[in-house]
């Protein structure tokens, strides 16, 4: 019960990590308002959890939409703890291909979409006298990943925009720290997950050979969430079964 007594704001929370993290809320005695562009995906998830999980509209392009549904969930669960900034889209491409509206795009939801938020949920957090912000970027954000320039990025953006808001914030109590999944078959990626070549290629680049699912992504971001990282501000976490660092099995290298 890590987040008993807790609020948590989580944007994208009808997709797949997204709804992962609202699900695991409440399992650790949370209570969780879902934010999604699609509310009827949101509310899905929302009725499924019952009366401790409540569905808001909110693009996160758009400040004004946050500041109410932030102030609606604030409202409706007496307060807000925390804040899962999760919502996110991905564009596949050569560079070339990329046109100037696919990076405007994908900096605008991912990047700057994470700014809004924090900037619409901040006060309620300082309102509490402490509080949680936890970052979903990728490990595309740390050692880049090919045909996808705005994503890596943006994805890179958002471990800049998590250490400058831990230091901004730290003063009214508030960690904030970035989560750097690898390749997570949720609904994004379950085609490949499933495909019979790529799939188990693909589950061989990490040292638990086998894809990431929303629920381990969840559980970092319920832990970061909680008082139990009350000592944890401006960090990365990669929850990528190892893959970023290129680390090999024991065994499978001849010295
Ligand atoms: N799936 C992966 O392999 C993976 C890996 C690393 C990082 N991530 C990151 O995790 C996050 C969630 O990914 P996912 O796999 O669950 O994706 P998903 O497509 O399953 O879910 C994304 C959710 O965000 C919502 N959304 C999209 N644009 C929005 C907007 N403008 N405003 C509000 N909501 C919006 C969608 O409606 C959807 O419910 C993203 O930030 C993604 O970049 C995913």
């Amino acid at each position: 019960m890590r987040l008993e007594n807790k609020v948590a704001v989580v944007t994208g929370g009808g997709g797949g990590i997204g709804a992962a993290v609202a699900r695991a809320v409440v399992e650790e005695g949370g209570r969780v308002a879902l934010l999604d562009v699609d509310l009827s995906a949101a509310e899905e998830i929302a009725a499924e959890l019952g009366g401790d999980a409540a569905a808001f509209e909110a693009d996160v392009t758009k400040l004004d939409r946050l500041e109410a549904a932030a102030a609606a969930a604030s409202e409706r669960f007496g307060g807000i703890d925390a804040l899962v900034n999760n919502a996110g889209i991905r564009i596949v491409k050569s560079f070339l291909d990329h046109t100037e509206e696919d990076w405007r795009r994908i900096l605008d939801v991912n990047l700057t979409g994470q700014f809004l938020a924090a900037k619409a949920v901040a006060p309620h957090l300082i309102a509490r006298g402490k509080g949680k912000i936890v970052n979903v970027a990728s490990i595309a954000g740390i050692g880049g990943r090919p045909n996808r320039v705005a994503y890596v990025a943006a994805k890179f953006g958002i471990v800049g925009l998590t250490r400058a808001l831990a230091m901004d914030l730290s003063a009214d109590n508030v960690c904030v720290n970035a989560l750097c999944p690898s390749m997570i078959a949720s609904p994004l990626n379950i085609s490949l997950a499933e495909d019979g070549d790529i799939g188990p290629r693909w589950a061989k680049d990490n040292l638990a050979r086998r894809w990431g699912r929303p629920e381990d992504v969840a559980k970092v971001a319920v832990f970061l969430a909680s008082d139990d990282a009350d000592y944890v501000t401006g960090s990365e976490y990669r929850v990528d079964g190892g893959e970023a660092t290129g680390l090999v099995r024991a065994g499978e290298m001849e010295l």
